[in-house]
Formats: structure tokens, C-alpha cells, sequence
């Protein structure tokens, strides 16, 4: 086994150096230029901080219930990530796409696999609501050519801002959810209810964290989407309801300003809200970035 050069003794000066140079050098490289970073940032916020032993101890407290909350359907380790804007910083660095391409954000805890497969035009809603909303749009390339076979999986809260998976026994499995493919026009369209901001799950540590910072929980208004299409890069996205109070303030910092849409009222027909909104995909057949 190879190894870096040894600093023997522990010192608050060479403290990086020092712990740096114990990884062997057959480590996986990737893995060590990941590790000797975060060892230095990690060190110089302590000495930032000048981290006090009842601190640290706190942050170990905080950690050890973050996990120990986690299970198959709570993730607070994730939901750490997203209030503090890494979530977003990693879908940034790695989903960099050219203007006019539609713009990802967070997946968020609450998407399932094996949801309904409609015709376009149905509906999503197995409730009913009040705020009734017909969805509809296009799915391009770049330069506006429709992608034909593009898959939509949609969903949304309820009207009381909770999703199915979070009220087993109240809403009916699916509720507000549904995969849709689009024909040779590359249109869109499905009936729902309009979305309405709603907290993250604030009942645990992060909950406890945002509220020790003076910070809300709720997110602003959204559907999500995942448009998929062969030959082209997965968009896992939400449209953001234009005028929701928290659009500036977002738990999760998951808007971005080309993600809000219109919702217009509709006066004629039994649908209160219409919500247009195009997907533009790229990748190796829409160009990349
Ligand atoms: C969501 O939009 O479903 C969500 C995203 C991040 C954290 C919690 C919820
Ligand atoms: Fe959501």
C-alpha cells in the first residue's frame, strides 16, 4: 500500500495536512480529491466558527436524529439537502442546459413509480376538487419541432397541500398523479386541480433547524414533471403558480423564474383554470450544451 508522506502529530495548524495525508495513494482518485476537499472546507468552517465542544456535540445530536428519523418513506437526510440549497446547487452543476431549454429543480420526496398510464385528456384527479385546471402545452427540440412518444408523469398535492403518499387511507392511491405519452404533434393535455403551496415535512430535526432560523417550511404552488424522450436528456421539473406568495422564498429554493406559469381562469366550460406551458428537451438529438 502506498502512502503520502506522514505528519505524525495532530496539530490545530497542519490539522489538514495532517489528516490528507494518511489516505493511501492506491485510494480511487476521484475519491481522494473529494475527500482531501471536503476535509479542508470542513476544517476552515470550524476554524471559522471556532466550533465550541457543546456545538459540536449539538451537530452530532442533530446528524444522529436526522438518521434516525429516516426510513422507506422519510428521507431527512435529503430534506437537509434541499434547505440548504445543495440539492439545487448539484441539479444546477450537473443539468447545465442551453437558453430556451427547459430549466430543471429539485425531484422532491414525494414522486412514485408505476403510476396510471391515461389517454391524453384524462383526468388526474381521482377526488375531485374545486379548483379545477386543464394542463396542456407542447413538447419540443430547440429549434420547436414536436418530440413525438415523449413521456409526462405528472403530480401534485390536493387541495389540502398533501400528497396521496402522505395520507394512506384518506386520498386514493394515485391521487393527483399520471403518465401520459405524447403523438406525432407533440401536444400535452390532462385535467387535475390547481396546485396550492404547502409545507415541507417540518415535524423532525430540519423542521426544528428551519424553525430555530426564523425560516418557513412551505413550498410555493407547483406540478411536477418528468418529461423523458429517447434521444434526449430527462427534465425532472415543476411549473410554479404565478402569484403564490412564496415564489420568492421557497423552502428548497427550487423556482427559477422560466418555471412559473399562468394559471387563467376559464369562463367558459365547467374547468375554473387553464395552465399553458412548452417543455423544450435537448440532448444528443436536440443539441447539447
Ligand atoms: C416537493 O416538491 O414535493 C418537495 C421537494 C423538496 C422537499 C420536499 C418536498
Ligand atoms: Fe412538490
Amino acid at each position: 500500500m502506498t502512502q503520502q508522506p506522514q505528519i505524525a502529530y495532530f496539530t490545530e495548524e497542519a490539522s489538514v495536512d495532517t489528516v490528507n495525508a494518511r489516505v493511501s495513494g492506491d485510494a480511487d482518485a476521484r475519491l481522494t480529491q473529494v475527500m482531501a476537499s471536503l476535509v479542508r472546507h470542513l476544517h476552515a468552517f470550524i476554524k471559522d466558527v471556532e466550533l465550541t465542544q457543546q456545538e459540536w456535540g449539538i451537530a452530532i445530536d442533530f446528524l444522529t436524529r436526522t438518521g434516525q428519523i429516516c426510513d422507506e418513506n422519510r428521507q431527512e437526510f435529503i430534506l437537509l439537502s434541499d434547505v440548504l440549497g445543495v440539492s439545487m446547487l448539484v441539479d444546477a452543476i450537473n443539468n447545465r442546459r442551453p437558453t430556451g431549454a427547459t430549466e430543471n429543480t429539485v425531484l422532491g420526496p414525494f414522486h412514485v413509480d408505476g403510476v396510471p398510464e391515461y389517454e391524453m385528456g384524462a383526468n388526474i384527479t381521482q377526488q375531485g376538487g374545486r379548483e379545477t385546471c386543464r394542463f396542456e402545452g407542447r413538447v419540443t427540440d430547440l429549434d420547436g419541432n414536436p418530440i413525438a412518444g415523449a413521456r409526462i408523469d405528472v403530480w401534485c398535492d390536493s387541495e389540502d397541500g398533501f400528497y396521496d403518499v402522505q395520507q394512506p387511507g384518506i386520498q386514493p392511491q394515485h391521487n393527483n398523479r399520471g403518465l401520459f405519452t405524447t403523438g406525432s404533434d407533440g401536444r400535452y393535455w390532462f385535467e387535475g386541480i390547481k396546485p396550492v403551496s404547502y409545507p415541507i415535512p417540518d415535524d423532525g430535526p430540519v423542521g426544528r433547524m428551519l424553525g430555530q432560523l426564523g425560516r418557513h417550511p412551505y413550498r410555493p404552488a407547483h406540478m411536477h414533471f418528468i418529461v423523458s424522450a429517447d434521444g434526449y436528456d430527462t427534465v425532472t421539473t415543476h411549473t410554479f403558480v404565478a402569484g403564490d406568495p412564496y415564489l420568492t422564498s421557497d423552502a428548497v429554493f427550487g423556482v427559477k423564474k422560466s418555471l412559473i406559469a399562468d394559471f387563467e381562469p376559464v369562463t367558459d366550460g365547467p374547468t375554473r383554470w387553464r395552465s399553458e406551458y412548452d417543455f423544450v428537451l435537448t440532448g444528443a438529438k436536440g443539441g447539447t450544451p
